[in-house]
Order: structure tokens, then sequence, then C-alpha cells
């Protein structure tokens, strides 16, 4: 009996030494593996235990410091996306915001068909004009152009704007439909480098409230833009839905998928 629960205090006691000499090693390699480990580096620059998790993970550098650093302390945008945004409106706000837009017709034409590198603005959807224009006016989307044209109109004027817009014929082209010719990275993405694929918000699968119309835009105006993403100069898409796409896009994927978009081809029946 005796020597039993000696036998079993024993091993309890050795069990109690295992867990902790395995917190200890544990506590240890956290020290080492988070903390002294990248210290001794040349570009040690840990601002959070969430940068040292990154940084273990293999995350480079670059991306923690645009995902984190950057973005965190400024909101990418300050209008909230809501479904009524993108509802048909009175005839009444479309005939007041075809008046307001005879002040845009010099840059995107007169019936919203851009004949330079400006965006159509012709059948897009009126949650995108609204938001597009409120961030420039608030500057998280920067454009000296059209920060002084929305620096002047208020949230009715420009919800009167997006009416008249979305009221007209979008570009005579086709919406993008789920179709094997397609480029590869329009249909399907890129899953290894975490491209998700451009119809699973632009319309085609899925349309994203607040992901615009792209079909028909100039083509200059899709490269610039994805340009702008990737650079993270234009950075008013929230939870860098955009920048996510973009970052690990080449050069040459940019074009392709630009020159795919600013098809002009049939009638979109619309
Ligand atoms: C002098 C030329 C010019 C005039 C006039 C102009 N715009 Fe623009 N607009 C531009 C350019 C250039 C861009 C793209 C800027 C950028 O890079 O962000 C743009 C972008 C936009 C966008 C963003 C579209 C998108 O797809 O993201 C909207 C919305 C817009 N303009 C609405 C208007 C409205 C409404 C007016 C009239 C009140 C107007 N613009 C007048 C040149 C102009
Ligand atoms: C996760 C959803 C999502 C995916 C996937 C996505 N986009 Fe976008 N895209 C958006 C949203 C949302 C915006 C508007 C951002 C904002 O609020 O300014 C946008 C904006 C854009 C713009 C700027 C258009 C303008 O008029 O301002 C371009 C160009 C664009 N996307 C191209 C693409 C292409 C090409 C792909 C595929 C390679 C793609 N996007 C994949 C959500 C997405």
């Amino acid at each position: 009996m005796m020597r039993q629960r000696e036998g079993g205090g024993r091993t309890r006691s050795l069990a109690w030494l295992s867990i902790a000499s395995l917190v200890a090693l544990t506590i240890a390699s956290v020290v080492v593996g988070f903390g002294w480990l990248p210290s001794a580096q040349a570009d040690f620059s840990a601002v959070s235990l969430w940068d040292s998790i990154c940084r273990a993970a293999g995350v480079p550098s670059a991306w923690v410091r645009q995902g984190s650093r950057q973005d965190t302390p400024a909101v990418a945008s300050n209008v909230i996306l809501l479904p009524e945004m993108a509802r048909t409106a009175a005839p009444a706000a479309v005939g007041r915001g075809a008046t307001l837009a005879l002040n845009c017709t010099m840059c995107h034409g007169a019936l919203g068909m851009s004949r330079s590198d400006a965006p159509n603005l012709a059948g897009q959807y009126p949650e995108v004009i609204i938001k597009q224009m409120e961030d420039y006016k608030s500057g998280k989307r920067g454009s000296p152009i059209m920060a002084a044209l929305s620096k002047n109109l208020s949230a009715d004027d420009i919800k009167d704007l997006a009416a008249y817009y979305a009221s007209l014929p979008k570009a005579r082209t086709a919406p993008t439909t789920y179709d094997e010719t397609l480029p590869a990275l329009v249909r399907v993405g890129d899953p290894m480098r975490n491209i998700a694929p451009c119809i699973s918000c632009h319309g085609g699968v899925d349309q994203k409230l607040g992901a615009p119309w792209l079909e028909g835009m100039p083509k200059n105006y899709l490269v610039q833009q994805m340009q702008l993403f990737k650079t993270g100069e234009r950075r008013n898409d929230a939870q860098l839905q955009m920048r996510n796409v973009v970052r690990a896009m080449t050069a040459d994927e940019i074009d392709a998928v630009a020159t795919f978009y600013a098809r002009k081809g049939e009638p979109a029946g619309e």
C-alpha cells in the first residue's frame, strides 16, 4: 500500500516536472524566436507582437508595413455603404442630377461616356458614384481635379448626380459572364498568390456593393487605377479589397485585365 502511494507520488511529481519544463521551454522559445533572434537581424523594426508573428511566419516585411503601419491609423473611407444607396431614385432626383452634371460633361462626356482617359460614369452603380465623390470630398481618394469639383457639392447633390448617371445606358459592352474564354485572373484569380477573381466582386458571379462597373472603361484609366492601388497611393478601398488583389499582379497582368475590361463590344442589352 505504502509503496504504491509513494510510487504514485513520484509519477505525479514527474508529471509536474515535465509540465513545468514544457512551459519554461515554450517561454524560452517565444523570447528567443520573437525577441532575441529577430532583434539580432540588421533590419529589426518590430513595432508590435503581431509584427513579430508575421515576421516569424515569413511574411515579407513590406506587406506588414503596408498592412499594419500605413493603414491602421487612417480608415480607408468615411463612407459606409448601405443597400439603399444602390436603389433606383425618383425622376425628380435624376432631373436635378442632369442639371448638376452639366459641370461634368467636359471630361466625363455629354452622356457619361468619356472621350478622354477620365472614367465613364454612364450606368455606373449609384453607390459607387456616391462613395467616390464623398471620398474625393474628404480627401480619402486623391485627385486635385475631383477634389475641387466635389468640394461644394452637398450630400443631396451627390445623390442626385449618382441617380442621373445610374439612369444613363452603360457602355456598349456586354456584362462579363462566367465563361471559359475569360482571362484566368478575371475568372478564377490565382489562389496561390491570394488573388481573388475579378468577377467575384465586379459582376459576372457577384457584384459587391461598392465595386464599380468596369466594362468599357478607358484602358489607360483602368491601368492607372490598378497601379495607384498597387503603390498604395489610392487607398480608399475598405478592407484593402483592391490593394490585396493588385499587390501581387505584374505590369503585364494589369495590362491584360485592363485590355479585357476596356473592350468595346456588343451592346450591353440593358
Ligand atoms: C476637368 C475634368 C473633370 C471634370 C470637369 C469632372 N471630372 Fe470627374 N474625374 C476626372 C478624372 C481625371 C477622374 C479620375 C481621377 C482619379 O484618378 O481619381 C475623375 C473621376 C471621377 C469619378 C470616379 C469614378 C470611378 O469610376 O471611380 C466620379 C464619380 C466623378 N469623377 C464624377 C464627376 C462629377 C459628378 C463631375 C461633375 C460635378 C465631374 N466628375 C467632373 C475628371 C473630371
Ligand atoms: C474582393 C472584391 C474585389 C475583387 C476580387 C476585385 N475588385 Fe476591383 N474593386 C473592388 C472594390 C470594392 C472597388 C472600389 C474601391 C473603392 O471603394 O474605392 C474596386 C475598384 C476597382 C478599380 C477602380 C475602378 C474605378 O472606377 O474606380 C479597378 C480598375 C478594379 N477594381 C479592377 C479589378 C480587377 C481587374 C480585378 C481582378 C484582377 C479586381 N478589380 C478584383 C473590389 C474587388
